[in-house]
């Protein structure tokens, strides 16, 4: 959730600081800070609010710093204010720590250090960290010939080892200057090795800027970094050899391209990102193909059921992947909610196949779901946009979505990216266990030929008429949203949007449902978005939706061009191309995504840092 950095080098420590920090606020944007080491005076300087805020405030310092650690909070222990901000100190103000994830035993060991005459500061878990550092310190016999480097080291192992939870830590300390020591147990943490320069963050878009090559730090190893000295060892003392690689993706690019927010931007890439995810993985009408899959098709063959689990955004595409597969496939599939998922006592058999989509592949609840199933010997396949995540490199196999970097908290591209490759692996599944044959799949694939043109036309000619659908709704106090079969998921999707970016509360129900309880919610202030594109449900979908305006329900509906069924019924009708079926979602969220774009704009909110959310939510 948080977002980490921390960088040792020739450069304008502050200056680099920053400018992550500008590209990790994403992660969470409630306070902000940084500490260096002036010298070998450790200077630490925090705010609540956003980034610039901090900025201004480090205009009044000159630091000759060559080690810094910065971060960027979404509060989980204490309010977010500026004494709550990382980085925390010990009592002698000589060690800093930025962190991310929960100590779980916090109340002990707050009581603890109490009782030995620490001051805790803060309402934060991450304060501890410092204390214990300090205790450590000064229990280490420091001799001659035991370098202070080592006396570090040893005194941050010493206090992680009393620590229960997850944590990505980095640290200073006066004692070590142009030295910074990171660690991980079940967040991530990647370590950049530049010329001369080394830098630590939880993210790899912070990192990239400074260097491609990197080493993924695991959980329960330690680094210990300096301009000239990269050392990695593990929680037991051990020293390992650096597993690097070179990281070949496109970077975040800092400017909005010319949008207003990052999340118009990032929805009006949707169809070059389609374009280019299938001219990969099918060149042409070729059979899809996943070459990154590690998964052996022998080992695809076998299963006889599978359960997709997922939160949010990447749950409701698992719902579209259930639909599919047991269309195409005609194997049982499941698709849960990861927090539930994780909870229950799920039935996990050897012949099932768990998907875990993610596109941060760092989502608390959907890892531990995917490691409950490979503790049951169950095999596990990703579906993850973020190369290097925990997701990705814990799975036995994993597919890229390839919706490159996502900024936006709210997921749109991600989404798309995240249907297209179910639905192309499904016909993959298909072909490889002899359900689907070629002449099917070519069939099949024929309908994606103008796929990202139709987006692209959805967008284009929506724009302007969302806009007045977004002025005339925007007091709302309440939205629902409709669908049925493969749409389902849409509206649910179509919901959460608007919900989590306008804070108008909206709810997305399965149009069959609806007649069951929430039809008592219509009344004449109620806009009630109905997704009925000229499918196979059309009939029923449109018989629900006449029960919605028999009951004064103000309509929005999202159809098939050159439907005129609602013309006089609908106060607002959102077109798109006739497509293959099960391709429609992929059309039918664009002008929901952009209504809930446009709601958010109009009332003045932060789009891209909606309040309480962060991108990626590695607490449960
Ligand atoms: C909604 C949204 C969230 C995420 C959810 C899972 O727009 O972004 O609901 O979809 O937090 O995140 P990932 O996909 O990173 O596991």
């Amino acid at each position: 959730m948080c977002g980490i950095f921390a960088y040792a080098g020739p450069r304008d420590v502050v200056e680099v600081l920053l400018t992550a920090l500008k590209r990790l606020q994403y992660r969470g944007y409630d306070s902000c800070g940084i500490a260096v080491l002036d010298g070998d005076e450790l200077m630490v300087v925090k705010e609540a609010g956003p980034i610039d805020r901090l900025e201004k405030r480090l205009t009044q310092y000159t630091f000759q710093a060559r080690a810094g650690i910065a971060h960027t909070r979404w509060a989980t222990h204490g309010q977010p204010t500026t004494v709550n901000a990382h980085p925390h100190t010990d009592c002698s103000g000589t060690v800093a720590v930025v962190h991310n994830g929960v100590i779980e035993n916090y109340r002990e060991l707050s009581q603890r250090l109490t009782e030995r005459g620490h001051i805790l500061r803060s309402q934060t878990d991450t304060e501890l960290i410092a204390h214990l550092i300090e205790e450590a310190l000064s229990e280490q016999s420091r001799t001659e010939d035991v370098p202070n480097e080592q006396v570090f080291l040893q005194s941050v192992r010493q206090a992680l080892s009393q620590i229960s939870g997850t944590y990505a830590i980095a640290c200073l300390w006066e004692g070590a200057p142009g030295l910074m020591i990171g660690a991980r147990h079940g967040c991530p943490l990647i370590v950049g090795a530049g010329e001369q320069e080394v830098c630590l963050s939880s993210d790899l878009n912070a990192v990239l800027p400074i260097t491609r090559k990197v080493h993924i730090l695991n959980d329960d190893e330690l680094v210990l970094l300096s301009e000239k000295n990269l050392i990695i060892v593990s929680v037991t003392g051990q020293e390992l050899s650096p597993r690097f690689q070179v990281i070949d993706w496109q970077l975040v690019q800092e400017d909005r391209a010319g949008f207003p927010t990052f999340m118009l931007k990032e929805i009006y890439e949707q169809p070059d990102r389609i374009e280019e995810i299938l001219s990969q993985r099918c060149r042409g009408e070729q059979i899809p193909f996943f070459e990154e899959l590690t998964l052996r098709p022998s080992e695809l063959i076998g299963f006889r059921r599978i359960i997709i689990e997922a939160a949010g955004t990447s749950w409701h595409a698992g719902i579209y992947g259930k639909y599919l597969l047991e269309k195409y496939l005609r194997l049982p599939t499941e698709a849960e909610i990861a927090s539930e998922f994780r909870y229950r006592q799920p039935v996990l058999e050897q012949d099932t196949l768990v998907i875990a989509i993610s596109q941060s592949g760092e989502t608390a609840d959907t890892l531990a779901g995917l490691r409950q199933a490979k503790s049951r010997f169950v095999r596990v396949l990703g579906f993850c946009n973020v190369p290097g995540s925990t997701l990705s490199r814990e799975s036995d196999g994993t597919i890229f979505l390839l919706a490159g970097p996502e900024v936006g908290v709210a997921s749109t591209k991600a989404y798309t990216a995240q249907l297209i490759h179910l639905f192309l692996f499904t016909l993959y599944l298909g072909r490889l266990r002899w359900i689907l044959d070629e002449d099917q799949i070519r069939s099949i694939l024929s309908s994606l030929s103008g796929l990202p043109e139709k987006m692209r036309v959805v967008l284009e000619s929506h724009d302007p008429i969302v806009r007045d659908c977004a002025r005339r709704f925007q007091n709302a106090r309440h939205f629902l949203y409709l669908a049925r079969g493969i749409n389902y998921p849409t509206a649910l999707e179509g919901a959460l949007k608007l919900k989590e970016i306008s804070y108008i509360h909206a709810s997305g129900y399965a149009a069959g449902e609806f007649k069951h309880g929430p039809i008592a919610l219509v009344d004449k202030d109620c806009p009630v978005v109905c997704i009925a594109p000229t499918d196979s449900v059309y009939e029923k979908t449109f018989s629900n939706i006449e029960e919605v305006r028999a009951r004064g329900g103000r309509l929005i509906v999202v159809t098939t061009e050159g439907n005129s069924d609602f013309d006089q019924m609908a106060e607002f009708v959102f077109t798109i191309p006739p497509i293959f079926e099960d391709l429609t979602p992929l059309l039918t969220v664009l002008p929901l995504q952009l209504l809930a774009h446009h709601i958010a704009s109009l009332k003045g909110l932060d789009v891209d840092k909606p309040r309480n959310l962060a991108k990626s939510v590695t607490v449960e």
